[in-house]
């Protein structure tokens, strides 16, 4: 069994896994932002194990699961845990997609998404669908557990139509995963309404109940890491992970850093498009770039009129030449070179 890292950190700090957004780029840049004593594990974009096991299929989301050299030595320099999160519905294939992540994948940890509430991924019975299928979720946690030699971990909801924290809790518990995620919202509750953090502190009482030892991270609507903190005093939860907030602050995972400049967040927005670019090249569109541009391009004057401007390019070019008139425009020097 590798290192639990997961009960290493009191309280443990992780970034959550974010479709299109946690890419190896993305996870570069906030890890370099980011102070280890505040963030302790980073999650890849959702990966199909039905994917993961087709001869063909395998190519299409091995991006989702690449990992660049540059990311790798700030992960390594910064003792920063690396987890590939998959989802489907046939334990056996989440039992060789655990095998093939292990054996010839560097990732520390495999969580699996018992959360996504979309409905063309759940109309066939997984992710947060198998919170209406215990049984098979069970099923899976132990074939995943069976495939891999490290931390397995589960990320989900407190239900599907209906809130049923303590016992979707005390059935994952029975499958001795080595951590679980729950986000304070159900499947049906979408992003609708604020997350439930009463549900988490429910979640903690199960986990105590049942005696075991298994850390439960609470999730949902937390924005900054003195809140996390907050969170984890009245829940009694081992840990927090954070999402959206890092679009609002980068460097959230990293307290007390000053509020970044405008030059700081176009240097980014920069090293951004050249990483971005560098690392997917034609084999990601475009458009998936320009949705990044409004965590760098805000929160100063003439932002917006940035942001528009930079959401109507089309490639590299493009965006210099913006960057560049705004440059002009402000008075500002270039953005540094990515190093
Ligand atoms: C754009 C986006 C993509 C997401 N993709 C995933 C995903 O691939 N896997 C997952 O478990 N959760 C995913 N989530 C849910 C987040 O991990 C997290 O549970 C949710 O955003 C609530 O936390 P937050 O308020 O801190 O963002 C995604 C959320 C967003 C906003």
């Amino acid at each position: 069994m590798k290192e639990n890292f997961w009960k290493a950190y009191q309280p443990v700090f992780a970034l959550a896994p974010m479709e299109d957004v946690t890419d190896t780029v993305f996870r570069e840049l906030i890890l370099e932002l980011s102070n280890p004593e505040h963030l302790h594990v980073v999650m890849s974009e959702f990966t199909s194990t039905d994917g993961l096991c087709h001869e063909e299929g395998r190519h299409k989301v091995a991006q989702r699961l690449q990992v660049n050299e540059s990311e790798r030595r700030l992960l390594q320099e910064k003792g920063i845990k690396l987890v590939a999160q998959i989802w489907g519905t046939d334990p056996e294939k989440f039992y060789r997609s655990a095998r093939m992540i292990s054996n010839d994948m560097e990732f520390d940890g495999i969580d699996i998404n018992m959360g996504c509430p979309v409905s063309k991924i759940i109309k066939h019975g997984s992710c947060s669908a198998l919170i209406n299928d215990p049984e098979r979720a069970k099923a899976i946690i132990q074939a995943t557990k069976e495939g891999s030699p490290g931390p397995v971990s589960v990320k989900t909801r407190t239900g599907f139509n209906e809130v049923v924290t303590e016992s979707w809790m005390s059935n994952l518990i029975e499958a001795k995963p080595t951590a679980i995620t729950l986000h304070g919202r159900t499947q049906k509750m979408q992003s609708k309404v604020p997350a439930d953090w009463n549900e988490i502190t429910r979640a903690v009482r199960v986990r105590d109940e049942m005696h075991v030892d298994i850390p439960v991270l609470g999730n949902g609507d937390v924005e900054s890491l003195p809140e996390a903190l907050e969170k984890v005093k009245q829940t009694g939860a081992d840990g927090v992970m954070i999402g959206k907030g890092v679009f609002k602050n980068p460097a959230l995972f990293n307290e007390g850093y000053p509020e970044l400049t405008p030059k700081e967040k176009l240097d980014l927005l920069w090293k951004h498009t050249l990483l971005f670019t560098e690392t997917w090249g034609e084999t990601k569109n475009f458009a998936i770039l320009r949705k990044y541009f409004k965590i760098y391009a805000s929160g100063f004057s003439n932002a917006s009129a940035l942001r528009n401007s930079l959401m109507s390019t089309h490639s590299i070019d493009e965006v210099k030449e913006i960057l560049e008139m705004f440059n002009i425009n402000e008075n500002r020097p270039e953005p540094s070179p990515v190093s």
